[in-house]
């Protein structure tokens, strides 16, 4: 794996959204695949500035997140649909054809997980997955115990996810419990990974994800088998 470590969360942003954009600028109609959570805020601020800026075009680049709560009413706030359309599609101007999530209300939530790595196929793959990651390990939503060759399903998310993503909602009880997932073996089916990681707090598991042994109990530790990973990491997170 290629390590980059930057001063700053915000120095973070900037070296992932010039990734991001040297990847586009490369390949016009790139497949992206992309994360929501606090980490990627930034790189979404960045991005949508350059748009904005003529930096980098991306009328051509399809997306594809990687995971939407289950059970959410939609167009509620604390969805991910919602989220990225407020923090990527609308500012970097992407069109609805282009940008994919979970339905994390189907009826059928093992046919949708099914359909969703059908359309990824269908795209040609993914160019560049981005990534963050959980405290214990996980990437998406599949957490520890999690096999590497698991593919986009419906989970059950632990108390540690319900906990750490608490934050965002009014109290623990209206976390979901459950999720639309890509899997583990669809995010390693990308050609190239960028995983980033901000804060003290993730210090450990990133030290157990470049280091530590590649174990479902930390499902990132897959990414050690991944020909093409870069993590780009704040001083605090890799010191
Ligand atoms: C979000 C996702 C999760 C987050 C992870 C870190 O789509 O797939 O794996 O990347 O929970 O979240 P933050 O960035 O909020 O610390």
């Amino acid at each position: 794996m290629k390590l980059i470590k930057c001063p700053t969360p915000e120095a973070v942003a900037q070296q992932a959204a010039q990734f991001v954009i040297e990847r586009i600028n490369a390949k016009p109609a790139a497949v992206l695949g992309l994360p929501t959570g606090g980490t990627p805020l930034g790189m979404y601020a960045e991005l949508a500035k350059a748009v904005r800026e003529k930096r980098v075009d991306m009328r051509d680049i399809t997306t594809f997140n990687l995971d939407e709560y289950c059970g959410l009413p939609p167009g509620d706030p604390q969805s991910y649909d919602v989220f990225m359309r407020s923090n990527f599609y609308m500012p970097c101007g992407l069109n609805p054809p282009q940008s994919h999530i979970p339905n994390g209300n189907a009826a059928d939530p093992d046919a949708e997980a099914l359909a969703y790595d059908a359309a990824i196929r269908a795209a040609g793959g993914i160019d560049l997955q981005v990534l963050g990651i959980g405290h214990n390990g996980h990437i998406g939503f599949n957490e520890p115990g999690t096999p590497p060759d698991s593919r986009t399903q419906a989970v059950q998310l632990t108390d540690k996810t319900r906990q750490a993503n608490a934050r965002f909602f009014s109290t623990i009880d209206d976390v979901p419990t459950r999720a639309i997932t890509m899997g583990i073996g669809t995010i390693l089916e990308a050609r190239e990974i960028l995983l980033l990681v901000n804060g003290a707090d993730k210090a450990e598991i990133l030290a157990a994800t470049l280091r530590g042994p590649v174990t479902p109990d930390n499902p990132a530790s897959f990414l050690q088998n991944h020909p093409c990973v870069t993590v780009i990491a704040d001083a605090a997170a890799m010191p």
